[in-house]
């Protein structure tokens, strides 16, 4: 290595032309793309990973300090990034560990990783090529390897990205803060689509809920007890042996009713969709995926079967245009049955019998369009992410007036564009209930805002202890999923007694009353590429103390969560105010702080999303030392298009502090020609109580206290 360095250095000196050399130019004043010498776009352009072809604007500036060297290791396509030591590493996808990456090294090849066993845990479901990098003085880089090809990402001695592909390309964002750098990752690799509001709210899942009148009964039973609920999920089960897009003819006799009976009670309802179609002659779908050609081939040339859920199935080529078309096309019927959301499993893609748990290397991918035939090694972490660009499409196609939601276990850089995510099957450990948050962070700061592990944990069975802190902290990913396996006991929230009940509703009750500020975030990420869930040292990102934090979050801007586990926390600067929440009982609840100067807009209860409305608002408000705060709402139809021809509304809020003891807010619409009549009261934050003003409609509001 040391001796490619040397060569590059000198060849570079010397003005001649190596294997080494490159080019670099700038894309964005801040976004530099770096070519190896011998780079040949066949093998990994167009990208999936960024949105559009990068521009050439400029040559690099002398002074850009974030450079790679392009090498070879042991015969592998690689480059190097020298980097100073105090420099914290973020981001490369979903990982487990801990926060700060430094030191850590991740395989990028998409893993069916039960438990997060396999491979130690360095190969899980997802690769995000990406890391970013915070400088002692907060100013950030972030790395994107523009390869999907089968590679590793080592941060033991500066940034190493080791392909077992042909050269890539290297795109580095530098900015001032690892805020704009998100915000940049956003431009360059697209943001995830406003999600209808529905997939905000608390969902209740397992593996499987079976028969259909089990399901109707658990909807019952979330309203008889007031637990807030939006969506029930409906696992492998419900098919009809496994084969995609039917029903068991015994358990699901009638899709349509069971949809027409959850919404009567305002439930949603999502149903699994996974890749392999089973190998079954007499099998619609089955038979349309081999008259069409649709099949990924093995290297000679032949329809690939493995086995999966069903037994052997074949695979549909996503790269194929005509194939993401047909794929897409068989939503129809299937979401005409009233069916609210997909769940895209399995598309790692996992195989049960192939090697290392999916398919071999050279299997072939046809492609089409754009994307050129190739072998598996170069699409395999590409998989998912076209199964649910076209799931998504599809979706959209049979109820262009919806937004489509898609839960995916797989992805890649970018494919945040189509679908949400959740981390795959966890366990009910304490280990993995306290490493869900840094997990869930950094494929937050990897461009994925929407995601969130299986409440509970997926396999195991958690104690109502472990549950309860579980529920009270799960509340709080933007994700919120209780999930689990099909061999474990039941783990709905009343299922391990009143208490862990009580801790649940009142966990789930605190989402709901947040929602108008979640809703915002998630109006923020879906236009800007903020992360939703964000790390505490984004509160202050000159405080070296803050970076490794990994115990509490940020939510947005504005709330810090704190799990009550917590133990020798690092808190951000500042007076920090605990929000009092009317229920009383707080053993298991996340704290949830509110910064000082800002303005959080919180809700009434409600049991879903269907009875959302922002006519009455909240203003939770914490004033800085000067007595002022500000914040924002974001408010729409919560569904649907109508966004985009302007029909929603920003309003933002601004408090002063008048006289001793006064604080004055207004309340002003700056974006949108959505009106909506509203009521708000102050609700000032200060030692560990809420002083509340009258309700008013007017947009000028005074509390003295
Ligand atoms: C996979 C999924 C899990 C699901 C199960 C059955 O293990 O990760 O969430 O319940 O398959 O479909």
């Amino acid at each position: 290595m040391k001796k490619f360095t040397l060569l590059y250095i000198l060849a570079l000196t010397a003005g001649l032309q190596t294997a080494f050399a490159q080019s670099a130019s700038l894309a964005e004043p801040d976004v530099a793309v770096f070519y190896p010498k011998d780079f040949d776009s066949i093998h990994t352009l167009p990208s999936l990973a960024v949105l559009k072809e990068l521009p050439k604007r400029d040559s690099l500036p002398a002074s850009w300090t974030i450079k790679p060297e392009f090498t070879t290791r042991d015969g592998k396509t690689s480059v190097h990034f020298d980097l100073n030591t105090d420099i914290d590493l973020y981001g490369t996808g979903e990982v487990i560990g801990d926060l700060r990456r430094n030191g850590s090294e991740v395989t990028l090849w998409n893993t069916d990783n039960y438990e997060y066993g396999k491979f130690e845990g360095k190969q899980l479901y997802q690769a995000h090529p990406w890391v970013l990098g915070v400088r002692p003085d907060g100013s950030s880089f972030g790395i994107l390897a523009d390869n999907s090809w089968r590679q590793e990402i080592r941060l033991k001695n500066g940034v190493d990205i080791i392909s077992e592909g042909p050269s890539f390309r290297v795109l580095v964002i530098d900015k001032e803060t690892p805020q704009e750098v998100m915000v940049a990752l956003g431009e360059l690799t697209g943001t995830m689509a406003m999600p209808p509001i529905w997939a905000l709210g608390y969902q209740q899942s397992r593996y499987s809920y079976f028969p259909d009148t089990n399901v109707q009964d658990l909807a019952d039973e979330f309203r008889t007890r007031k637990i807030p609920a939006d969506v029930i999920w409906m696992d492998i089960d419900y098919m009809d042996g496994f084969r995609v897009f039917t029903f068991d003819p015994e358990g699901f006799p009638d899709p349509k009713g069971l949809n027409a009976y959850l919404h009567a009670r305002d439930f949603k309802s999502v149903f699994m969709i996974d890749p392999g179609v089973k190998q079954d002659s007499l099998y619609s779908v089955y038979q349309e995926g081999s008259a069409g050609n649709h099949w990924v081939l093995d290297s000679l040339g032949n329809e690939y079967n493995g086995e999966v859920w069903p037994g052997q199935v074949a695979f549909p080529d996503y790269t194929r245009p005509e194939t993401q078309k047909w794929w897409a096309s068989l939503y129809k019927d299937f979401m005409n049955l009233g069916i609210d959301g997909v769940w895209n499993d399995m598309n790692e893609p996992a195989v049960f019998d192939g090697p290392g748990g999916s398919m071999p290397d050279n299997n072939i991918h046809r492609g089409g369009g754009d994307l050129p035939r190739d072998v598996h090694l170069r699409y395999h972490n590409v998989y998912g992410l076209l199964m649910v660009r076209s799931s998504r499409e599809g979706i959209m196609a049979v109820n262009p007036e919806k937004r489509p939601f898609v839960l995916s276990r797989a992805n890649y850089i970018g494919g945040q564009r189509y679908a949400a995510t959740w981390t795959g099957d966890n366990s009910a450990t304490w280990d993995n209930l306290k490493m869900s948050i840094p997990m869930s962070i950094n494929l937050s700061l990897s461009g994925q805002p929407f995601n969130g592990p299986d409440i509970g944990g997926f396999t195991k069975s958690p104690s109502a202890d472990l549950f309860g802190n579980w529920i009270a902290l799960g509340a709080y990913y933007p994700f919120s999923r209780n999930h689990t396996s099909n061999e474990t006991e039941d783990q709905e929230p009343w299922a391990f007694g009143e208490e862990i009940e009580n801790v649940s509703r009142t966990a789930i009750n605190r989402r709901y009353r947040l929602m108008p500020y979640l809703y915002t975030l998630f109006h923020e990420a879906a236009t800007t590429g903020m992360p939703i869930m964000r790390p505490t040292f984004f509160a202050d990102i000159q405080d070296e103390n803050l970076r490794e934090e990994q115990q509490s979050f940020l939510l947005g801007e504005n709330l810090l969560v704190i799990p009550r586990w917590a133990e020798d926390l690092k808190m951000p600067e500042g007076d920090w105010q605990d929000i009092a929440f009317e229920e009383t009982d707080d053993t298991y609840q996340a704290i949830v702080k509110l910064r000082d100067g800002a303005i959080v807009p919180m809700g009434p209860v409600i049991q879903s999303t269907e009875d959302y409305s922002t006519k009455k608002l909240t203003l939770l408000i914490n004033p800085d030392k000067s007595g002022n705060a500000f914040g924002s709402l974001y408010d729409d139809a919560g569904e649907g298009f109508g966004y985009q021809d302007g029909d929603y509304a920003i309003l933002d809020f601004s408090a002063f502090k008048t006289a001793e003891n006064t604080l004055k807010v207004s309340v002003k619409q700056t974006e949108g020609t959505r009106k909506t009549a509203r009521e708000f009261r102050i609700g000032l934050v200060k030692d560990n109580q809420i002083i509340y003003s009258d309700w008013s409609s007017q947009n000028e509001l005074t509390l003295t206290f």
